[in-house]
């Protein structure tokens, strides 16, 4: 029995989740999947109740009892610099070492995609390095507030942790027939952490010697991703570098309402989280687009291993799409629960 913690988070996040959760537990129902979600009170409400976002032992019964998490969103204004989002999120991903991010960018509908002409092939899967690089927190500070001030940020890139995002990156193309895997970095500057990058993929890439294996500079990759968003199936890079090119890939595919993420530890824990986040300017109007979190779900049981179901979660949100039962952002005029109660009816009674 698999057992999923859901964390509805701020914001929209209980709108976007409530709409998720029924839809993961029709599909597994309909698919014979043992699973079980379990709610969890983490959150600017509880922050600002008891004084603590969440406790050490919490932390650990989350990544201990649990095979995955499904969050909604953090962040309020009622907590300005956003404190219990750090403890919350940056506190599971370095505790449960969750090293990939894991970023789909398929494009499900073309007319969504902001290009003239989108190539309706595109479908690209970000692995963004999760636990290094310049978000490691190395660096200092010096005379802060004074014209000598000094701010460094160190980029911290150690070979195992380079070594398991891009064996990642291989292995989910090898096991998803994906031709092709492309390396970004900007080894032209950055050179000494862009030795160690295309040293190490080309040492596990030649494991790998039916897929094709490229390196791109950032820049160039920012330009061709709007280009030729279709000539790219995996990418594998670094922590900045995946952070922005992804969300810029997720805005090509469809936008933000559509756009999913896994932070993942193979074997291990993963959350599961929409790319966007509270959007304190609509929550409680029943607008939020549900889609990314639905996403969400696709991915929670494609992790565990439940492909058939995740597939038809994926169908269910091109339908939804393809016959306008979508929420205003996407021009429909459903709210968030009737996009979720659309899909659950479509899951168990096969009804458009
Ligand atoms: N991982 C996360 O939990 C996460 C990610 C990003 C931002 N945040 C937090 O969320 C809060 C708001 O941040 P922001 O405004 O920069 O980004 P945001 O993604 O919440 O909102 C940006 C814009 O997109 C719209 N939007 C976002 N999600 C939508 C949806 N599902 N349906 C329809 N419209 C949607 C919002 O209304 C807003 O206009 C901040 O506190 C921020 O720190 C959290």
């Amino acid at each position: 029995m698999a057992r999923v913690a859901v964390v509805a988070g701020d914001g929209i996040g209980p709108e976007v989740v409530g709409a998720a959760t029924a839809v993961l537990e029709a599909a597994a129902e309909l698919h014979g999947v043992a699973l079980t979600l379990h709610p969890w009170d983490l959150g600017a409400d509880r922050y600002l109740r008891d004084g603590v976002a969440i406790t050490g032992e919490e932390r650990e019964r989350l990544i201990g009892d649990y095979d995955a998490a499904l969050f909604g969103a953090l962040g309020d204004p009622r907590v300005p610099d956003n404190a219990h989002t750090r403890d919350i999120l940056l506190g599971l991903r370095f505790g449960a070492d969750l090293y990939i991010n894991f970023r789909p960018c398929k494009l499900l509908v073309p007319a969504l995609s902001p290009l003239r002409d989108p190539d309706p092939a595109t479908d690209i899967v970000f692995f963004r390095e999760n636990t290094e690089g310049l978000y490691a927190g190395l660096g200092g500070s010096f005379k802060v507030g004074t014209p000598d001030e000094v701010a460094t940020e160190e980029s911290l890139n150690t070979w195992k942790g380079v070594e398991r995002i891009v064996r990642a990156a291989f292995e989910y193309a090898a096991g998803n027939s994906r031709g092709r895997v492309t390396l970004v970095d900007k080894a032209n500057v950055l050179a000494r952490e862009g030795a160690l990058w295309r040293r190490v993929f080309a040492e596990i890439g030649s494991g790998f010697p039916g897929i094709a294996q490229d390196s791109m500079y950032v820049d160039a990759m920012a330009m061709d991703l709007v280009r030729r968003p279709q000539r790219y199936e995996v990418v594998v890079t670094s922590n900045l570098f995946g952070d922005i090119l992804s969300d810029l890939a997720a805005q090509v595919t469809g936008g933000l309402g559509l756009a999913p993420s896994g932070n993942i530890h193979p074997g291990s824990w993963a959350l599961f989280e929409p790319v966007h986040g509270s959007a304190p300017d609509i929550a409680g109007k029943g607008i939020a687009n549900p889609l990314a979190a639905v996403g969400c779900a696709a991915l929670i049981l494609g992790y565990l291993g439940e492909d058939a179901a995740a597939a038809e979660i994926d169908e269910c949100i091109v339908a939804s799409i393809r016959v306008g039962v979508t929420t205003p952002d996407l021009g429909g005029a459903a709210t968030t629960r009737e996009v979720g109660e659309w899909m659950v009816d479509r899951l168990r009674n096969g009804r458009e």
